[in-house]
Parts: structure tokens; sequence; C-alpha cells
């Protein structure tokens, strides 16, 4: 029976553009969106992967003021390292795009105007934190505070990073200026506000019928909720960002999230625009039967699984997220990533001195799935050293090398047939459904560590048979478990192509001479040539680890 292929719509959250990726940014959202994305793609669906940067808010405008740049080059400079750095690590977006397009800019305009004609706007006056030192209104990420629960006394004006609650300036005990410490006068300003109180029931029961939600995902949402949702302001007194399309209202724009949220449509429309279907964002948006998935950071939630639905609640659209799936957070030897604090692993950095593969493995391996997690270079080298090195390519670099050099570059006669062949086959089979059921179940580590089983059940089953001696005494039955080792090989140079795409494709072009798509077990044929195999990964020198961790310090 010939399945129908699904509708899957990837979306990874849009990270702002005021300074490059480092690696807390990609563990979290990308990497898990593209093995997500690849796989879907292998086994035959309509994948979109859709995102790109967030140009405007405050972080963006900050950075210009004190660079004293414009924020539209400052954030057009990052989108271009953003782009580049992403393109290196191989992963797969159908689109990553910026929000200062017209693109956006339309789109996000039509549903404010679209909210506003159903009655889901209001406008209403506010107080907001007003800098008398520097004579503007001060941004919610420009006021830090102490969170109304108390367990923070550096809460930013829009969010709490501790409880992950979404929050309004006024909200804060003890507000001062991020900018120069000093207190803000709260004055009244005017401003659009989306009426969430209004969604509450309905957002509610949406939430409550998710029951495959990571645990802290939805109890963060639901927390949010039963707490009274309250109406929030999404225009901002700015100057950089997306107009208000109303008469009058010249010198706000719309606030960043309300619109950066807005891009996963935009970025939709744009994908498909100079196509020949530009009607086929509608797949992905509007046919009930489509799915949709949203990488990111735990501070991203309630932007997805609240602010996200409730704009398309009011605006009638169909597709409310299938999973908002979140990440926790990847630490760097202990402590939390920081721009300010320059504590990072800045990704195009670490591009030029090592490989893609060896930092989607490692950071597949130790993704902060369901708690913090720890980057180290101490945990790199050994991933990469005793894991993809001495598991993984040993394994097959052995046996293919062996292979090569004593059967004349040709797969060896074995018969498939056998029971240990068999054997071997259910193994393969069995992980191939293994790796794709957690890979759909979002449980990447586990698909992981399910791969690498495969890959250890191959070494021992060598380590068993030990075909190097059995080389001289008895070539044929050497050529037997050679064959059958290879058998493994064709799973492993298929599902690891979600993971290490670069790896995967080496791999296959040793085998198969090309690159192919494919999510089975293809069995290698007795009598085929194959090319002379190259290790698929380097080991890296234990040194790497004194001197990366002397440069962190001393940066
Ligand atoms: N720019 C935000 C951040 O870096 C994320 C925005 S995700 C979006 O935290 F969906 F709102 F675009």
């Amino acid at each position: 029976m010939e399945i129908k292929p699904k509708n899957i719509l990837v979306c990874v959250a849009w990270p702002y553009v005021n300074g490059p990726p480092h690696l807390g940014h990609i563990a979290g959202m990308s990497i898990p969106a593209d093995i997500f994305a690849r796989y879907n793609r292998l086994i035959g669906n309509n994948v979109a992967m859709v995102s790109g940067s967030d140009m405007h808010g405050t972080p963006v405008t900050l950075l210009a003021n004190d660079l004293g740049v414009t924020p539209e080059e400052i954030s057009q400079k990052y989108h271009n390292i953003w782009s580049d750095c992403l393109n290196e690590m191989n992963f797969q977006y159908d689109l990553y795009t910026h929000t200062h397009t017209e693109n956006h800019k339309t789109i996000v305009q039509e549903i404010f105007k679209n909210l506003l004609e159903k009655n889901f706007l209001e406008i209403r006056e506010q107080l907001m934190p007003y800098s008398v030192t520097e004579n503007i209104f001060l941004s919610d990420r420009l006021v830090e505070g102490e969170c109304p629960e108390g367990d923070n006394d550096k809460a930013r004006g829009d969010q709490c990073d501790v409880c992950g609650r979404t929050l309004d300036p006024s909200d804060l005990g003890n507000i001062r200026s991020k900018r120069d410490g000093s207190v803000p006068e709260f004055r009244n300003t005017s401003h659009f506000f989306l009426k969430l109180s209004e969604m509450e029931e309905k957002l509610k029961d949406w939430l409550n019928s998710k029951t495959e939600w990571r645990q802290n995902v939805k109890n963060q949402s639901l927390s949010f909720i039963n707490e009274g949702l309250k109406d929030r302001a999404i225009t901002r007194d700015l100057s950089w960002g997306v107009d208000i399309p109303v008469d009058g209202w010249e010198d706000k724009k719309i606030y960043v999230w309300f619109e950066a949220v807005i891009g996963y449509i935009s970025a939709t429309v744009e994908l498909f625009k100079d196509s020949n279907n530009p009607e086929q964002w509608k797949d992905f948006w509007e046919n009930e039967s489509s799915e949709s998935y949203y990488f990111q950071g735990k501070d991203n939630i309630p932007f997805h699984s609240i602010i996200l639905p409730a704009i398309l609640l009011g605006i009638e659209g169909k597709n409310l997220p299938t999973e908002v799936v979140a990440n926790e957070y990847l630490n760097f030897s202990g402590k939390e990533f920081s721009k300010s604090k320059n504590w990072a692993v800045w990704l195009p950095d670490f591009l030029e001195k090592y490989s893609a593969d060896s930092l989607r493995y490692y950071l597949t391996s130790i993704m902060p799935e369901t708690s913090d997690s720890d980057f180290t270079w101490e945990g790199y080298l050994n991933s990469n050293n005793n894991e993809l090195v001495a598991n993984l390519g040993n394994f097959i670099h052995r046996i293919l090398t062996m292979t090569h050099k004593n059967f004349d570059g040709k797969i060896p006669n074995f018969d498939p047939n056998s029971k240990i062949s068999q054997e071997i086959i259910g193994k393969c089979n069995e992980t191939i459904d293994e790796v794709g059921n957690s890979i759909s179940k979002r449980r990447f580590r586990e698909s992981l560590n399910k791969l690498m089983a495969l890959s250890k059940y191959g070494n021992q089953f060598l380590d068993k048979n030990e075909p190097w001696k059995k080389m001289k005494e008895n070539k044929e039955e050497a050529g037997e478990i050679l064959g059958q080792s290879i058998i493994i090989i064709h799973a492993l140079s298929s599902i690891l192509e979600p993971f290490l795409p670069n790896s995967a494709q080496k791999l296959q072009k040793i085998l198969f001479g090309k690159h192919i798509n494919h999510w089975n077990l293809l069995l290698p044929e007795s009598g085929k040539s194959f090319e002379k195999p190259n290790p698929l990964f380097t080991k890296l020198d234990e040194e790497i680890v004194i001197m990366e961790n002397r440069n962190s310090l001393n940066e």
C-alpha cells in the first residue's frame, strides 16, 4: 500500500543578528531541526524548513548605536555571517531569509490589519519606562529588575530567564535602565494591544490536547495561561522595525516578537513565490493534515506556544503548531554562553579549524533535550576520537580497506541467505526502524545512540570473527565475513545521513559511486566494485584541549 507523503513544516527560531552564531545557538535549534527535516525528506515527506534572521528589535538597535552605524548595516552584516555558517554546517534550510524584506513587511501588516478588523486589537494607553537621561522610551530588553516571582533580580522587561514567564516592564520591581543604571520614569504612551485574554480558553484547550509534547514545554505554557493571560502591547516606541499600517502611527513600530513569529508564514510564502506553484505555501498552513514543528531554545517557548497560536486563532488560521520542540540550554565548560562576557565558542572560529560533522555529532550526543548540558573541549575531543573515529570510523575503514585490498576493489562472494547474514540483515533493519522512530518522536540523542549501537555491534562481529587472520588461511571465509560486515556499512550509510550528511554522502560515494537518498537497507552485491576508501573522520591531537581552553580564558 502506498503511503501518502505528509506535508511537514519545520520552523527554526529566528536568531537576532547582533553577533555571529555560537555553539549554544545551533545546539538547541538548527541541529535537531535539520536531523528531523532530513529524515522526513528521506522517507518521502514534503518538507519545508524555514527560518531567517530576526533583524529588528532592541539587541540590533543597541549594537548599531554603540558602533555608530545604522541598524540596517549591522543586521545585514551579521545576517550574511549567519547564512554562511548555517551553510557550512550543512543545515538544509529550504529558505533562510530575514525579517527586513518587503514580503515579510507586507504579510505582517496584512495580519495586523486582519486582527484589527476582527477586533482582536485595541489601542490603549500604557505606562512605559522612559529614560530621562537619554530621552527615549526604554524597550523591554533595556530595563531590568526583580521578577514578580522573586527568584531573579535581573529579569528583563520582556521576560524572566529564570522562570521563563513573559513580562511587561511594569511587572518589574526596582526597575533600572540597562544602558546607564538610571531609574526610569513611567510615562504614558499609546499602543495596540493584542487581546490575549479573549483567547485564553481556546489556547488552554488546545495546549491540553497536546499529550506528546515535552513536559517542560507544556508545563511552562500551561502555567503561563493558568495565571490568567494578560493582553499585550504589540507596538513599541522605536524607530527600527516594521511600520504600523495605520495613519498617525508613523513614529512607532510593530513589536519585534509579534512580527518575528509571523516570519514562519512569510518565509513559507517567500519560499514558493517564484516557483511554478506560488500557492504551495498553503499546503503547509491551510491544509489541516499538515504538521508543523518549531525548534528553539527554552527562552522562546511562550512566543511559540501562546503568542503565535493566538495570532493564528485571531486570523482564523488553520494550522496551529503540532509541537513546540524546545530545548534546554547548552553551557560552555559549566557556565552559560555569554556574548557580553565573551564566554562562547564562536561558530565561524570553530569551523576554521574543525569539521562540521564532528560538531554535529558531538552536539547531538549531548543535545540539551530534557536538561541543560555542557560543551567542553575535552568532551569534544573524546567524542571525536573515541566515538566517531574509534567506533564508527574505524569499523567502516577497517572493513572497506581490507576488502578493497584483498578482493580487487570488489564486494566479495558471500551468501545473503545464510543464517548469519540474515541475522545481520535483521539487526540492520531493526536499527533503521528504531532510529527513524526515535527521530520522528523528536528524541535525537536516543536516535544517535541507536545508530552507534549498530556500529558497536559491527565492531564486535569483526572482533569475534577476525577476518584479518582468516585472510591467510581461508580467503573465502574472510570474504564471507567482510561481505556480511558491508551489509552493516550499507545500513550505516543510510541512517548516518540526517546526522552527518557530509560523511554519509562521502560514504555513499565510495559504496555506490554517487549520493543516494534512501532510508532503507540496500544489500551489497557480490562482485560489484567500490571506490578506494579514505577515512571519513580524522583523529584530533589532544593538544587542542589545552590550546582551546587557554584561548577562551585569554579572550
Ligand atoms: N530572535 C529571538 C531570539 O534570538 C527568537 C525569535 S524566534 C521567532 O531569542 F520565532 F520569534 F522568530
